[in-house]
């Protein structure tokens, strides 16, 4: 979890404020502000001295520790790099390995001189408190040790930087590390059960919000036989999860946000190689994404109408589960080929989206999932592939991905390549040609289940877990990929 649990802004001049560490920022080459001259003036030079004696220029990661007075124990200048390279997400990175700077000393708190990190700009003042709250993250729930030393839980930041912005930061980022905890927990703990508790307690403590949960047993007859049939072969009960959030007008049809939620793939009787299988609980990384956004909404009560829909089961080999070759029908009624039960996610999702379709008549569908090892071939873990059918769409999510720094890259959904998944027994097949395209046809598949509603989909198969750049990532374990930007999204529409 994220330990940082408040942020405090003040006017007070840094000096004045008690904590055991205080951090500025300096760009390259640049001189001190009037507040650091200030600062310097405080402590008798040392600052100043410091600076000189050590020939720090400012340069990025790079930093310089003084030690203070009674009311300031450290200052820690931080070296910002090139004013024009300073952008909000070098923003957000320095202001995690701050945190993690306070972790290591063990200080419970301490404070920002928020001017000299930019903060007065509104998305630089949230992308800071994001990432102070990301450099909190941990997760030792597991861990037998390492619970007692003491953690960052409040930060103050002075100067006039707007409260509203750096309060959303810190939720955005409190809500990253919610959608990385579902993540990060086993699969013998996270279970479709799990995952419904979870979105319902979010959901319950919301009077905007209302949960519903369907249970594989009714699948059957309300037409979902694409996740029935992926379903069938496990022992956890499979659930479709659905939350209402209504904050805006009556009149305005819901944004729905959809995701997969594989709380383990086993790949099925097309069942995976035994290496790295145990990643497989990331599976529903796709439905932590939009867990994340829920809590977030929950708490900033954006003024939109959302749907969040999550599809969730494991997928398991046994007497019980679907054959290559079976043939389901989906909630729309087309008929699928099951080539590949490895191919579990697209059926699952297939059900989903037409449901939510039906149901709600969006006006515009996200999909995040965990769909396709090949996006990690095409893009590595730096950018999550998007696919959609209305280029409106596409660009407000990748302006969205460009404010909050989460990388994405279009890849296209050409006639041509959807003529990859027409079936030969039934009207589609849930595999493209073999090692061809697969994140694309995995694309194509889903496209088939949202009529002409605006929609877009996001492989974060390669962006979900692993990545250890940029440094707010974690070490190991997931990311929370994708819960800043839609929410930037979100917003953006509002
Ligand atoms: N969950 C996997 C995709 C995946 C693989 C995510 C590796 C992250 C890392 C998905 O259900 C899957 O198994 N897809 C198959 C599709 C294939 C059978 C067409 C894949 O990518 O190999
Ligand atoms: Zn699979
Ligand atoms: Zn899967």
């Amino acid at each position: 979890m994220v330990t940082l649990a408040e942020i405090i802004k003040t006017k007070k001049s840094s000096f004045d404020i008690e904590s055991p560490i205080l951090f500025t920022g300096i760009y390259l080459n640049k001189n001190l502000t009037p507040k650091q001259k200030m600062l310097d003036a405080e402590f008798d030079g040392a600052l100043s001295s410091a600076i000189t004696l050590e020939g720090f220029e400012g340069k990025a990661k790079k930093e310089l520790q003084i030690y203070g007075n009674d009311t300031v124990k450290r200052v820690v200048v931080i070296g910002l790099g090139e004013n024009k390279d300073y952008g909000t997400d070098e923003a957000r990175a320095i202001a995690s390995n701050i945190s993690r700077y306070a972790q290591k000393l063990e200080a419970e708190s301490f404070t920002i001189d928020g001017e000299s990190f930019g903060l007065k700009k509104l998305p630089y003042a949230q992308a800071f408190t994001e990432g102070l709250a990301l450099g909190t993250y941990e997760f030792n729930t597991y861990k037998t040790k390492e619970k007692d030393d003491v953690k960052v839980t409040s930060a103050t930041i002075t100067g006039d930087i707007d409260k509203k912005s750096l309060d959303k930061g810190l939720i955005i980022g409190q809500s990253v590390g919610f959608a990385r905890d579902l993540s990060n927990h086993p699969a013998n703990v996270l279970t479709p059960t799990y995952l419904a508790k979870e979105a319902k307690k979010v959901a319950d403590n919301s009077p905007k919000m209302e949960y519903t949960v369907f249970d594989v047993k009714e699948f059957k007859k309300m037409g979902m036989g694409a996740f029935l049939g992926v379903a069938q072969g496990a022992k956890e009960p499979a659930k479709m999860i659905l939350v209402e959030y209504k904050g805006g007008k009556k009149s305005q049809k819901p944004i729905a946000l959809v995701g997969k939620g594989l709380t383990f793939d086993s790949g099925g009787i097309s069942i995976k190689p035994a290496g790295k299988m145990d990643e497989m609980k990331f599976d529903m990384c796709g439905s932590a994404t939009v867990m994340g956004v829920l809590k977030a909404v929950a708490e900033l009560k954006p003024k939109l109408n959302i749907v969040f829909a999550i599809g969730s089961t494991e997928n398991m080999p046994d007497g019980n589960a679907q054959r290559p070759g079976d043939i389901v029908t989906a909630y729309n009624g087309k008929t699928i080929e099951v080539l590949n039960t490895d191919a579990e996610g697209r059926l699952v999702l297939a059900d989903v989206l037409s449901y939510v379709n039906a149901h709600y008549e969006p006006e515009a569908i996200l999909d995040f999932a965990t769909l396709t090892g090949a996006v990690l071939i095409a893009l590595g873990n730096i950018a999550s592939g998007v696919m959609g059918n209305d280029d409106t769409l596409m660009k407000e999510v990748k302006k969205a991905s460009q404010t909050s720094g989460e990388k994405v890259w279009e890849l296209p959904l050409w006639k041509e390549y959807c003529r990859a998944i027409k079936g030969k027994y039934a009207d589609i097949q849930n595999l493209g040609e073999p090692r061809l395209a697969g994140t694309i046809a995995a694309g194509a598949f889903l496209k088939e289940f949202v009529n002409d509603t605006p929609w877009v989909h996001l492989d974060i198969a390669g962006t979900a877990w692993g990545p250890k750049e940029p440094t707010y990532h974690p070490k190991v374990g997931a990311t929370g990929v994708g819960v800043r930007m839609v929410y930037q999204f979100l917003e953006n529409r509002k």
